[in-house]
């Protein structure tokens, strides 16, 4: 997803806030003062039109609005629909396997076989993968990872979801029963849903249909194998109240950067980017370990390594905050996972 440079804000910090008003969070760290002077130097200096500002009324992640009273409408929808399938195939970011889910989902689903799908698993640590994939698995669920880009990792689902619901398809054939898999698919935003239904919809058709006990139509598509998806009935959202959640959301790209601090989020990348992956940080952008230890520092640092210039000589650090997302989305840095099974708190996210 590119990112788009938006207009600045200007007014005064409230007292008590992080930058663009919102309460700061409990238990974050907040960047010392000596930044905030620099910021502020750094404006000072360079009064032009297309300086990059810390724009104070603009509401930073803790403040996003997700809309919960739309899940009022999914939850009914995919309670509706729960009969007509024989599994669930969550879908997840393998970057953010617990942020990218939704919590309601267990108990929206009950006890309905699950197949957990870590897509863009292209992007994700291959070792975290695994990991996460053992841990989806000892929770009683089947996990597969996936890259729906090129496909890898694609030609493992029917498998999966087959070995997933063996007692079921054996007692089926049992009773003679030529029964075709019927599974929903899942997923908050951006996970990749309609790549991995499209992907596996090749040569397969999408047809609209509605079933007795469905009050708006549903939309199944049949593969080639006879398994029929069910596209989800509504939209499933995150668990936005947790800062750590928003702001790795944000990281990925599933919250648009139109409401965002681009600055603020590049400063929390690099904070977490620095602890797992700084060998990554310093190949790419030519840094030299050990890191500035600020992170404002250090995103100067890139963007003067990358000629980012203002008139005047400051560094366009909104220009470099810019870069170093869309360098992190397209996993221009290397493969990076931004969360771990055994460093969660929110296992039961
Ligand atoms: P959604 O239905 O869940 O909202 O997600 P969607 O399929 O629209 O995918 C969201 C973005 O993620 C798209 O990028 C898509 O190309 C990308 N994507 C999906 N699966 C994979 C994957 O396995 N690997 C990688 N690297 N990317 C994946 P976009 O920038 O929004 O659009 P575009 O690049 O396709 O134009």
């Amino acid at each position: 997803m590119a990112t788009t440079r938006r207009n600045v804000n200007k007014g005064p910090k409230k007292e008590g806030t992080r930058r663009g008003g919102a309460p700061v969070a409990k238990g974050k760290p907040v960047r010392d003062d000596r930044h905030a002077a620099k910021r502020a130097d750094k404006r000072h200096k360079v009064p032009t039109a297309t300086e990059p500002e810390i724009t104070p009324e603009r509401p930073d992640i803790g403040t996003i609005q997700w809309f919960p009273g739309h899940m009022a409408r999914t939850r009914r929808k995919i309670q509706e629909s729960l009969s007509l399938v024989d599994a669930v195939v969550e879908i997840v970011d393998a970057r953010i396997p617990l942020s990218s889910r939704n919590p309601e989902l267990d108990s929206l689903t009950g006890r309905k076989p699950r197949l957990v799908i870590l897509n863009k698993a292209d992007l994700a640590d291959e070792a975290a993968t695994r990991r996460w994939i053992s841990y989806f698995r000892a929770q009683g669920m089947a996990a597969l990872a996936v890259d729906c880009k090129s496909g890898r990792g694609c030609n493992q689902f029917q498998p999966a979801l087959r070995e997933l619901l063996r007692d079921l398809v054996e007692k089926w054939e049992s009773k003679g029963a030529n029964r075709a898999i019927r599974a929903m698919v899942v997923g908050i935003p951006n996970v990749g849903k309609s790549s991995f239904i499209n992907r596996m919809n090749r040569g397969g058709k999408a047809k609209v249909e509605d079933r007795p006990g469905v009050t708006r139509m549903n939309q199944w598509f049949v593969l080639e194998s006879g398994t029929q998806l069910l596209d989800t009935p509504g939209v499933l959202w995150p668990k936005f109240e947790d800062q750590t959640v928003a702001m790795r959301l944000a990281f990925t790209g599933a919250i648009k950067d139109q409401v965002l601090n681009l600055e603020e989020m590049a400063c929390e990348l690099l904070q977490v980017l620095r602890q797992g992956y700084a060998p990554l940080l310093c190949e790419r952008y030519k840094l030299s370990e050990p890191l500035l230890e600020s992170c404002w520092d250090l995103l100067q640092e890139i963007g003067r390594k990358r000629g980012m210039l203002l008139s005047g000589g400051a560094i366009d650090t909104e220009r470099a905050s810019i870069m170093l997302l869309d360098e992190y989305r397209g996993g221009k840095l290397g493969r990076i996972t931004l969360e771990f099974p055994d460093r969660e708190v929110t296992a039961d996210a």
